[in-house]
């Protein structure tokens, strides 16, 4: 692929590295790439950061033809690496094929996000717990209001030095279990990552927080009655000396820390159950304490600990609000691996060199 490279004039301030929080900051350039059916991919740049504009008739405005990925890359002593950027990538053709949008060549495209990191490297921050967040996006810009299969879209990778994602930091986060709406369905784009699905996710996070949470957890959208995932995480449950985690069936994102992690406790000899697990099991085990800890995954949460779970007028604590040992140990082992202070036997780090 051919990238034109048009530099910013002018560069930004960086903003302090030791306060940066979640995706306020963005880099000083953007990727960007268009498609067309008679052209396919081209025009692929690296531009200054700075608006898109957008055909107020475009599809993606009307009919929410729109996905994305989120990805991390990660300051080592000789330049950066990402953690597993093929697997967001093949997500994403799955998230493309899904919306009726167009895929992307894989390689060629974790070559292009390699140059544009290049090019903002003094971006990624070093301070413990940052990282430089990777948020590629596609849409649908058809110029028309007819409801079809996209036939021209754009492509756009943009870059944000970032924090925690939750303001809790590593504190356990308090999660309501949702029972009136609900976040996807089986047959629906649950599995995708689209922005509709957070759309969909938005009223019952308002009123969450107004009462005090800091997400929700979703049911699965037939019975009612499984749990599936928090919306920015996939969860994990240590029941009884078992791991148990909701099963991929369909309306559950297939998270890549999901997996990263589910790996990690089977080669340390633990039992991972990918089952479905009911709201009424889950609560009974967080009563009489056969929930020990519980935590979500995702590449913004990483490893977060969940310490309170609300469903019902239930209102009950898990692992005494405190981070439990077995998330520690997986956070300090996930992160491990991403900042190359624990050795990455499952090559699992895309490696650049700089220097
Ligand atoms: C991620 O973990 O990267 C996500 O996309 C979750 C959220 C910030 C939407």
């Amino acid at each position: 692929m051919e990238i034109k490279i048009e530099r910013a004039k002018t560069l930004k301030e960086k903003p302090d590295f030791n306060n940066l929080g979640f995706g306020k900051y963005f880099t000083d350039h953007m990727f960007v790439m268009d498609f067309s059916e008679e052209k396919g991919w081209h025009d692929a740049r690296i531009v200054p950061f700075g608006y898109i504009p957008i055909h107020p008739a475009s599809t993606v405005l009307h009919y929410g033809t729109e996905i994305f990925e989120g990805m991390k890359a990660y300051k080592t002593a000789d330049g950066y690496q990402m953690f597993r950027p093929e697997e967001n990538f093949k997500r994403m053709n799955d998230s493309a094929e899904r919306l009726c949008l167009p895929e992307l060549d894989v390689n060629e495209t974790i070559d292009a996000l390699v140059k544009l990191i290049n090019i903002d490297y003094d971006w990624i921050p070093d301070k413990p717990g940052t990282s430089l967040y990777i948020r590629p996006f596609m849409f649908g810009n058809d110029e028309s209001l007819g409801v079809h299969a996209v036939h021209n879209a754009t492509f756009v990778i943009i870059l944000s030095p970032v924090g925690n994602y939750y303001a809790e930091g590593l504190a356990p986060v308090k999660i309501t279990i949702e029972d009136r709406d609900v976040r996807a369905v089986r047959g629906g784009t649950g599995y995708a990552k689209c922005g509709g699905n957070y759309a969909a996710s938005l009223r019952a996070g308002k009123l969450a927080a107004a009462r005090g949470f800091s997400q929700v957890l979703w049911l699965d959208g037939v019975d009612r009655k499984y749990i599936e995932e928090v919306g920015s995480m996939n969860v994990m449950f240590y029941i009884n000396g078992t791991v148990v985690t909701p099963k991929l069936t369909g309306s559950v994102l297939p998270g890549i820390t999901r997996k990263s992690i589910i790996q990690i406790l089977k080669d340390w000899g633990y039992k991972v159950e990918e089952r479905l697990l009911s709201v009424d099991e889950l609560m009974s085990a967080a009563e009489d304490g056969s929930l020990s800890e519980a935590w979500g995954t995702g590449t913004a949460a990483v490893v977060s600990p969940i310490g309170r779970l609300y469903y019902e007028g239930k209102d009950l604590t898990v692992s005494n609000n405190q981070i439990g040992e077995l998330t520690q140990k997986l956070y300090d082992e996930l992160t491990g691996i991403q900042w190359g202070r624990v050795p990455d036997t499952r090559n699992w780090c895309y490696k650049v060199k700089l220097k």
